[in-house]
């Protein structure tokens, strides 16, 4: 028998059979149709291929298999979301392939550990619905507040998980100095609004 799970988010339709992932973007009732339409193909392209960008800067992904209308086809990552087996080596892990992601001019825009998958140990990056290119120290530094926001939501050495991630951003990064000090400014904006 034919075993399918089907997750529905924001954004998209996600169809998981056997080994492969279908995702498809829905449409937004707000938008003109037609708009919507193209709207819809041109996010799905972009992620499609940014999905394949992350992977040549050796950040693993799932591979993409196709891209066609609103629905990426890509390949199903075996495995245990980050959030369910989190460890210090795992956040390091993070930081390293973030870094990668960063020094290419890469955005993903959702660092959360749910878009993370530990397949054999090693980490893969997924949902690059809502990444872009940029290269700024801003942008850069607002992905990282996000990945560190989940974690003090959900963990509770939440301290030594980013102590962990930063070492690996370090060791990847050579701007990573400045974009953490951001991270540190964009925090305490937070707490002063
Ligand atoms: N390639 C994949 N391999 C394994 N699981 C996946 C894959 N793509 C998506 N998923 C699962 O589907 C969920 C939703 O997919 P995601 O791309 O994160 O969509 P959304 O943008 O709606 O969050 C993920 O959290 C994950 O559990
Ligand atoms: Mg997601």
């Amino acid at each position: 028998m034919a075993t399918s799970r089907v997750v529905q988010c924001a954004e998209a339709i996600v169809d998981i059979r056997k080994d492969l992932v279908s995702k498809r973007r829905i449409p937004k009732d707000y938008r003109i149709k037609e708009l919507d339409h193209r709207i819809r193909r041109e996010r799905t392209k972009f992620e499609a291929k940014i999905l394949k960008e992350a992977r040549k800067l050796g950040v693993p992904t799932p591979i993409v298999l196709d891209c066609w209308r609103n629905t990426i086809t890509m390949e199903y990552i075996v495995g245990v979301k980050l959030k369910d087996c989190i460890s210090e080596e795992y956040c390091k892990q993070a930081g390293n392939l973030v870094g990668r992601l960063h020094s290419g001019g890469i955005i993903h825009g959702d660092l959360t550990t749910s878009n993370m998958i530990v397949s054999r140990d090693r980490l893969y990056l997924i949902d690059f619905g809502l990444s872009f290119y940029e290269q700024t120290v801003e942008a850069r530094g607002v992905d990282i507040h996000v990945f560190f926001q989940t974690l003090r939501s959900t963990h509770e050495d939440y301290e030594t998980l980013i102590e962990a991630f930063k070492s690996g951003y370090r060791e990847q990064f050579d701007r990573a100095d400045e974009v953490l000090g951001r991270v540190s400014e964009i925090e305490r904006r937070g707490r002063y609004k």
